[in-house]
């Protein structure tokens, strides 16, 4: 039978496909049964952000009213939506990754080691891991820059970082002025500020754990 056409095809064909079936639909969704996908409403519930969203309206008063209102959760909900919408039409993803590896010290660098349960959330389809590392991993974003700072790097990132090959959004902005983000300006600091923003405590870039700590499996 295995040297037959017949039983190419069904080893090949069928036998395969129903291998893969299993190990990419079936597993996954037996894994994460008791996680379910979290919306952007219950993630916008946290407090490190909501203290981003706030700081926005005290240092950009006028722009904030005018296009947000109240620094409440309806509107934080809504810069969140936006902001990834942003994230994905301005193809951020070319140049920078949401995924940290458990390989090459990245954690030395970006914080804890990526868990799945990391993805499992609205935001993150399509998932953003990225395809190319042109710039840093933005998945431990959140908190390590101040609002003003992200404001600025989006109208004119080489104003930062000289040498830097990120565009500068001026469509962020209303009147060209790096202290008038908009609509879209403010959300897209947001987004960047929820980066991470659900772990317990920010990355302390000071102090790393161990390695081996970091990858412990996340369903334990
Ligand atoms: C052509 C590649 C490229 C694109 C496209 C790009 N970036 Fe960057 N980005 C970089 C590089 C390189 C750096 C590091 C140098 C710097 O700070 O500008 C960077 C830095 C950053 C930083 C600062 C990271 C830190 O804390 O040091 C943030 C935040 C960021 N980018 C967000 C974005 C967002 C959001 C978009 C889409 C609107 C975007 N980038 C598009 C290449 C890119």
């Amino acid at each position: 039978m295995f040297e037959s056409k017949s039983g190419i095809l069904l080893i090949g064909g069928i036998g395969f496909f129903l291998f893969a079936f299993l190990s990419n639909a079936l597993v996954p969704i037996l894994l994460y049964r008791h996680l379910p996908e979290q919306t952007v409403e219950e993630l916008a519930d946290n407090q490190n952000l909501i203290y981003q969203f706030e700081d926005l309206k005290n240092r950009y008063p006028e722009q904030f009213e005018k296009y947000y209102g109240e620094a409440n959760q309806e509107n934080l909900t809504k810069a969140l939506r936006l902001g990834s919408h942003i994230y994905t039409g301005e193809g951020c993803w070319h140049c920078h990754s949401q995924f940290i590896r458990p390989v090459s010290n990245e954690s030395s660098r970006w914080g804890k080691v990526a868990s799945s349960d990391e993805f499992q959330n609205e935001l993150q389809r399509p998932v953003m891991w990225g395809t190319r590392r042109v710039g840093p991993d933005l998945s431990r974003e959140g908190g390590r820059r101040g609002n003003d700072w992200h404001a600025v790097h989006f109208f004119n990132p080489q104003s930062l970082s000289p040498r830097s090959p990120m565009p500068k959004y001026a469509w962020f902005y209303d009147d060209n002025d790096p202290s008038k983000p908009n609509e879209r300006g403010l959300a897209i600091i947001t987004y960047v500020q929820w980066l991470g923003s659900w772990l317990e405590e920010y990355p302390d870039y000071e102090d790393y754990q161990p390695l081996e700590d970091q990858m412990r499996n996340p369903l334990e």
